[in-house]
């Protein structure tokens, strides 16, 4: 399999090489993130998007923007180092795994003995463990969510849950490609997400690299597919899972789901335990992204609404548990009532905390 890596550290160590995501499909384009600018910019931008990439890049990413400072003394360098996680944390509010992958960089420095360089070298053993984490905990959703594509399986997904998105082969996508791997038919409806297409633009382009057919809907059309017989399941990514299972995921995942459940269709959702907030009972406090009105009244410098339109741009919105099938995690696959409470804290990656035998989707309508 010929998977495309989103994010890594640049040939020469120093920088966080990642595919500039907002060129595609019309240019690979690879840039290297070298200053707390340049970091925080990518991920606002989208250029790095996906939770457990911008988790990852955000953590890589604080690293590189702490080299040029290993010369200050330890205290104004740990002052630095705060100051340049909270601007990394700012940046986008909805996937939990950039607050947690902070945490994750922040306690590990103050672990750290010695002064500066000391430290630095803590921090980036600790962004390399979260990146080769997100790889075997990709492949290990995959490996649980196999089951759940059948031979012929018509697949619906939305947004870009897959290689682009996190450190190895994707969430949603994981499955997708080890059933391809297999030799298992499948053929991936791929929404194009509205309003910054990351469907059309990024999924299909992955998906068209491994050898995946692949058909391009508009968000509207998905409902009509499902009625149509033409979808077998869906299955999404997250951002942001609450206690009881409510799940935060691009906006237009909800109705999708509610499509699914109105024409019988399973709608599972695959996350990393990284993902997992088991602070927030419910979705409701979710904090949703709001971004800028031109990302939906502009297209190519071509005005899509008036001038002064009154605009409103969520970013994600919010699946009631009630509406998902089953999310597949990294330790198997749960089903309600969910009983997460501590496990995306343990690092103890083999054990299956609960787990439940998957049906198998239907091949045919
Ligand atoms: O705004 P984006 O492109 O970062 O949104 C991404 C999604 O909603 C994904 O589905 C989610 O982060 C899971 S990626 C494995």
């Amino acid at each position: 399999m010929t998977i495309v890596e989103s994010v890594r550290w640049s040939p020469d160590g120093d920088g966080v090489r990642i595919i500039d995501q907002t060129q595609l499909p019309g240019r690979l384009v690879e840039r290297d993130l070298r200053s707390i600018d340049d970091v925080c910019d990518a991920i606002a931008r989208l250029a790095v998007r996906g939770a457990p990439a911008i988790g990852i890049a955000g953590a890589m990413g604080l690293v590189a923007s702490l080299r040029s400072f290993v010369g200050d003394a330890p205290e104004a360098f740990e002052a630095r180092l705060r100051a340049h996680a909270a601007r990394i944390r700012a940046t986008r509010p909805t996937a939990v795994n950039l607050p947690r992958a902070l945490d994750r960089m922040t306690a590990r420095a103050s672990e750290a003995r010695g002064g500066p360089e000391e430290m630095l070298a803590a921090l980036r053993a600790e962004a390399t463990a979260l990146l080769d984490e997100d790889r075997a905990m990709c492949r290990s959703i995959g490996e649980h969510a196999l089951p759940l594509i059948a031979d012929g399986a018509r697949i619906l997904t939305h947004c870009n849950a897959g290689a682009l998105a996190t450190g190895g082969i994707g969430t949603a996508l994981a499955p997708i490609y080890l059933a391809h791997e297999a030799g298992r038919r499948v053929r991936v409806y791929v929404d194009e997400t509205r309003p910054l297409l990351q469907g059309s633009r990024l999924t299909a382009w992955e998906l068209s690299r491994a050898g995946i057919p692949a058909t391009v809907i508009a968000d509207g059309a998905a409902a009509s597919l499902m009625r149509a017989g033409a979808i077998t399941l869906c299955i999404v990514g997250a951002d942001r899972i609450a206690a009881n299972g409510d799940v935060a995921n691009k906006i237009g995942t909800y109705a999708v789901a509610l499509a699914a459940q109105h024409h019988g269709l399973p709608f599972y959702v695959a996350a990393p335990t990284s993902t997992l907030d088991t602070t927030l009972p419910n979705g409701d406090t979710i904090p949703i992204e709001r971004r800028a009105a031109d990302e939906l009244a502009v297209l190519h410098g071509a005005r899509l609404a008036p001038e002064g339109a009154d605009i409103d741009n969520p970013a994600f919105d919010v699946t009631p548990a009630e509406m998902v099938t089953a999310i597949v995690t990294d330790r198997g696959l749960f089903t309600r009532p969910y009983r997460f409470r501590g496990i995306e804290r343990s690092r103890d990656p083999g054990r299956v905390v609960q787990s439940r035998p998957p049906a198998l989707g239907p091949s045919t309508p």
